[in-house]
């Protein structure tokens, strides 16, 4: 039922802070994180030589969303995978690899048929997925049941933050035996605490967001660049753009920036710049200067209070969101931009539940 809610996607953007809550419901314990689905199958996972994250779509940008915090938490090396491009090169998949595989549905063909041949090719195979009894969820050794509730607005929404926030747990239990990183991961803890009321703050730009995308309506194209535990952002943000809002949108590694990306730069073209605090934050201070400084038009998403820091010409449109543990700051940084996809849909005139030749769940090849 949409409720008060015009459409599913509106709903589903604005359910976060609780489907997030009912993700974590029960799984944070006495200080420490409890996956009853990861526990007799955390020792293996220690042991494996690599963790291979494979998915499609929102789940792969969910993924990608994670591998920073999964390879610092737990110190095994993470490779990503699209799981069609894995078919494709009959990639390499050993008996020593935890190949984990991110799924809304649990039933999208091109990553059940990864699944197929990585269980083949003897991995110890984990599902992250919304769906119990799915396809997904059976054939895998073991996994996660993310929890976020039935979603049905065909852009993933509630179910990339909760996929986030289940691989950050996924994350603090593998990397429980190591002490040296008890301080960081108390602090994550806390961060995942605190997170359904920080999205609950951010939800707040809502009317912002929706005067943003009036601004933007007649756009052709919209760049976004993040980098380090945000490249996901910008990938995520982009396709949300693109696939409901139907106006070209690319999500790019702010580090590649001169490498191609600067060409593009004039002063009609949007540009989304994440810059929130993290390690990176002087690297995005100094990308937004070389932006500024060939006439760039920039949108520039940064911690509460930096708006001078990030701009201190002043000639930038600015979103501040709430400050939280690094790692956990995809998943507030992804909201604004999907509360702009939502916008710039229902402003073109577009269907946000149903965007063309798009579905819900791709169960052919
Ligand atoms: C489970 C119960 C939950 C109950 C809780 C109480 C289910 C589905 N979940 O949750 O209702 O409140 O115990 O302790 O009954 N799995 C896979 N692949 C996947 C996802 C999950 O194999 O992609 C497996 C897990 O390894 C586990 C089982 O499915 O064996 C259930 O997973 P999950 O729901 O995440 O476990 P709990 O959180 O313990
Ligand atoms: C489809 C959907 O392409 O499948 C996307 O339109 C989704 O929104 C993708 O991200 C992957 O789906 P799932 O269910 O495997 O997460
Ligand atoms: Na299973």
């Amino acid at each position: 039922k949409k409720g008060s809610y015009d459409h599913y996607m509106q709903k589903e953007i604005h359910e976060q802070p609780h489907s997030l809550t009912t993700t974590m419901r029960g799984r944070l314990k006495d200080g420490g994180v409890l996956l009853g689905g990861l526990k007799e199958h955390l020792k293996t996972i220690r042991r494996c030589r690599r963790v291979v994250f494979i998915g499609c779509g929102t789940s792969y940008n969910a993924a990608l969303a994670a591998r920073p915090f999964v390879e610092e938490l737990t110190g095994i090396p993470v490779t990503m995978e699209v799981a069609s491009d894995l078919l494709d090169r009959q990639g390499p998949i050993y008996r020593e690899d935890t190949a984990v595989f991110v799924s809304q549905s649990g039933e999208t063909a091109d990553t059940l048929l990864a699944l197929d041949y990585a269980l083949e090719n003897g991995a110890l195979c984990v599902g992250i997925t919304n769906t119990v009894g799915s396809t997904l969820s059976r054939k895998t050794h073991c996994g996660v049941h993310i929890n976020a509730g039935c979603e049905i607005g065909v852009a993933s929404t509630k179910a990339y933050t909760s996929q986030i926030v289940a691989m950050a747990m996924m994350a603090l239990a593998v990397g429980s035996d190591q002490i040296s990183t008890q301080t960081r991961r108390d602090a994550i803890i806390s961060g995942l605490t605190s997170l359904p009321s920080n999205v609950s703050e951010v939800l707040k730009l809502d009317v912002e967001m929706k005067e943003l995308a009036s601004s933007l309506i007649d756009s052709e194209s919209l760049l976004v660049f993040g980098r380090g535990y945000n490249y996901a952002t910008a990938l995520e943000g982009a396709l949300k753009v693109k696939e409901v809002a139907l106006m070209h949108s690319e999500g790019m590694l702010a580090g590649e920036m001169k490498h191609g990306p600067l060409a593009l730069v004039d002063e009609n073209l949007p540009i989304i710049v994440i810059a929130t605090r993290d390690a990176c934050f002087s690297k995005q201070q100094s990308v937004i200067q070389q932006l500024l400084s060939r006439r760039g038009r920039l949108i520039v998403m940064c911690s509460k209070g930096d708006a001078s820091a990030v701009c201190p010409s002043g000639s930038c449109r600015v979103i501040e969101v709430p400050e939280i543990a690094d790692c956990l700051q995809p998943v507030i940084n992804i909201i604004p931009l999907q509360l702009l996809a939502y916008h710039l849909t229902v402003l073109r005139g577009f269907d946000v539940d149903q965007p063309r030749n798009l579905a819900k769940s791709v169960t052919t090849q």
